[in-house]
């Protein structure tokens, strides 16, 4: 699809993650080995070439990127690159508060922090371990740095129905950005029943009517999310509607698995091997030449929009955590 502008890349460091969410790796899988996944200087090197095929801003993800030794190490060598202007992380905050000021050494531009619920005990239940007090610790420690900071919250039936206007309330309480993103049927998601985005604007304008909608907001990141502003509240609520506000014909971004695949699009399995590229013995000029072709293809491989509906019949093999979210 032509008209869409390819300037984000998705960067997974590691499929391996500290909790087992419920809706995304509820038990340990085999980690791919480490001789399979990207070094940092490979991710480094594809990310040179992305940035001179109009890359401009990075995200590093997981499973959880903060689990792989270094994190904050790549993400110093990432922003040393010519063309990237920003480098942002997204986790689930379990051990961000100690890497956070290695991080903000490092140069990171911004954090998101997935949190879906603030009953503790309810957190252990869906992420398999006792680490709200862990998280909200980070969310402090983020908001005490300065860093622009966005919560994560996956709203589905099962998990938080009950505390939509809780969790928003964070932005109340702190400038951060509480952003609701409707459950997608990938992997383990599809057993949830996941909340319309419109119903939970609705639960918000329930409980505040002065809720001012805004199609953009100057600084919303560069991501699909749509902001409201609910009046005397220093941070945004952020709606990513995936299922109910398709936002596929404005999709921006690409995504590099930690084992090296450049993916189209989150839904399909469509990919190219950018690790076979960058480790062939050729000279760095030739294999920079090659994955910069692969870039410049991608914006006419990429998908015109997801299918979700007619996946939700299939069972596909890549899960939430080998994508990256
Ligand atoms: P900023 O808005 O720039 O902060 O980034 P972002 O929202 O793209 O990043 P984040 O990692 O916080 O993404 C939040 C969630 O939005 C992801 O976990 C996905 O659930 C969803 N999402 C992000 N990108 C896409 C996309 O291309 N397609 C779909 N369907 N969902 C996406
Ligand atoms: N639908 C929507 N978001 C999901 N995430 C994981 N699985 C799903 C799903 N099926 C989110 C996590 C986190 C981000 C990395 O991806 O909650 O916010
Ligand atoms: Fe880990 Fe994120 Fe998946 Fe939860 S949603 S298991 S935190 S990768």
């Amino acid at each position: 699809m032509s008209g869409r502008t390819i300037d984000y890349l998705r960067i997974s460091l590691t499929d391996r993650c500290n909790l087992r969410c419920r809706y995304c790796m509820p038990c340990a899988v085999p980690s791919v080995p480490m001789d399979e996944v990207l070094a940092y200087e490979e991710i480094c090197e594809i990310t040179r070439a992305a940035a001179l095929e109009g890359i401009h801003h990075v995200r590093v993800t997981g499973g959880e990127p903060l689990v792989r030794k270094g994190c904050p190490d790549c993400v110093r060598m990432l922003k040393e690159i010519p063309g990237i202007e920003t480098v942002m992380l997204t986790t689930n905050g379990v051990l961000l508060k100690e890497a956070l000021p290695e991080l903000l050494l490092a140069g990171i531009d911004g954090i998101n922090i997935s949190l879906d619920t603030l009953k503790r005990e309810k957190y252990r239940e869906i992420t398999g371990y006792d680490g709200l007090p862990h998280v909200l610790e980070a969310i402090e420690a983020c908001v005490k740095a300065g860093i622009r900071t966005k919560i994560n919250v996956v709203a589905a039936r099962e998990i938080n129905e009950t505390e939509i206007v809780n969790l928003a309330e964070l932005s109340k309480q702190y400038p951060v950005d509480v952003r609701f993103i409707e459950m997608m049927p990938i992997g383990y998601g599809k057993c949830f029943h996941g909340l319309d985005n419109r119903e939970v604007l609705s639960q918000l304008k329930e409980r505040y009517p002065g809720l001012t909608e805004a199609k953009t907001v100057p600084g919303a990141g560069y991501g699909p999310a749509v902001y409201v502003q609910i009046p005397g509240f220093p941070g945004r609520t952020g709606l990513i509607s995936p299922i109910h506000g398709k936002f596929c014909k404005d999709c921006n971004r690409l995504r590099l698995t930690s084992v090296g695949r450049l993916k189209y699009c989150l839904c399909y399995e469509d990919s190219e091997d950018l690790r076979a590229l960058v480790r062939s013995p050729e000279e760095v000029e030739k294999r920079q030449e090659k994955i910069r072709k692969v870039f410049r293809e991608a914006t006419d491989r990429k998908p015109g929009e997801h299918r979700f509906e007619e996946m939700e019949q299939i069972s596909e093999k890549k899960k939430m955590h080998e994508i990256g979210g």
